[in-house]
């Protein structure tokens, strides 16, 4: 080989090895992104929740498609397990979505309304949808919700909320004594609320399988599923167990902007 092919062969070989570094730098480099946009996804949610409408139903088609999960179905373990998040959002959020479909498909004059529209004004529903609003829209609404309230980075409530439940409750203590001991004593499958009430007093309160206290005038600002869906698989019927672990996913972040928008929204009512 004459020492010009040489040349050219060292040549040839570098330029590949750096083509290959480089298109390996580029992927890796993608691959990160993608992690660190997936994993962001919750905070972006949460810097952007001044129309909560948005995030809290999808519509394509003009019907009701679930939400993007702001996280991976792993992300709240040890808490609340991979398969029960997947089954939860997948199966029984589907289900309600699906459910709600097929309701306003009898009255084609309601799909412009949002699922909070039609289930803070549940009374001017016609009434031979009015149940299936009532449970399958309340169920798409509450899950929609309660995906948002939950994080893997918990930390502590947020200062105006903390000084809130402080005057409300004597202490941060109490009022998770006081939550627990609500969402203890639903009766079979419900929620329990921390809400607003109609004078802006911080309140808290259970409902009934997938009734929203928004339609009595509430305004919601953090809420705990206690249908056996939610924890079943994991917890079995220790339900209290479930409930003390839950409080570790507890978006703070979020649940404050809840409770600003809540003072916004009975502060204009
Ligand atoms: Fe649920």
């Amino acid at each position: 080989m004459s020492k010009r092919n040489i040349i050219t062969l060292i040549f040839i070989v570098t330029i590949k090895t750096i083509l290959t570094a480089i298109s390996f730098n580029s992927f890796t480099k993608k691959e990160t992104v993608k992690d660190i946009i997936h994993e962001n996804k919750h905070e972006q949610v949460n810097l952007n929740n001044n129309n909560t409408t948005k995030l809290l139903e999808k519509k394509v088609n003009g019907k009701f498609v679930l939400p993007p999960l702001p996280y991976k179905y792993n992300a709240l373990e040890p808490y609340i397990d991979a398969k029960t998040m997947e089954l939860h959002y997948t199966k029984h959020h589907q289900a309600y979505a699906d459910g709600l479909n097929k309701a306003l498909e009898k009255h084609p004059e309601l799909k412009s309304m949002s699922v909070e529209e039609l289930i803070t004004h549940l009374d001017t529903v016609p009434q031979d949808i009015r149940t299936e609003v009532r449970n399958n829209g309340g169920g798409y609404l509450n899950h929609s919700m309660f995906w948002l309230m939950m994080s893997p980075h918990s930390g502590e409530p947020k200062p105006e909320l903390a000084k809130a439940i402080n005057k409300s409750f004597g202490s941060f203590g109490n009022f998770k004594q006081q939550f627990n001991e609500t969402a203890k004593k639903v009766f079979g499958s419900g929620w329990a609320w921390l809400c607003l009430d109609k004078e802006g007093n911080l309140v808290i309160t259970k409902s009934k399988d997938q009734d929203n206290p928004i339609t009595n005038g509430y305004e919601p600002i953090l809420g705990l599923d206690v249908w056996e869906h939610a924890y079943y698989l994991k917890y079995q019927n220790k339900r209290f167990e479930y409930i003390d672990a839950w409080w570790n996913v507890v978006d703070w972040n979020h649940i404050e902007n809840n409770y600003k928008n809540a003072v916004d929204k009975i502060s204009k009512k």
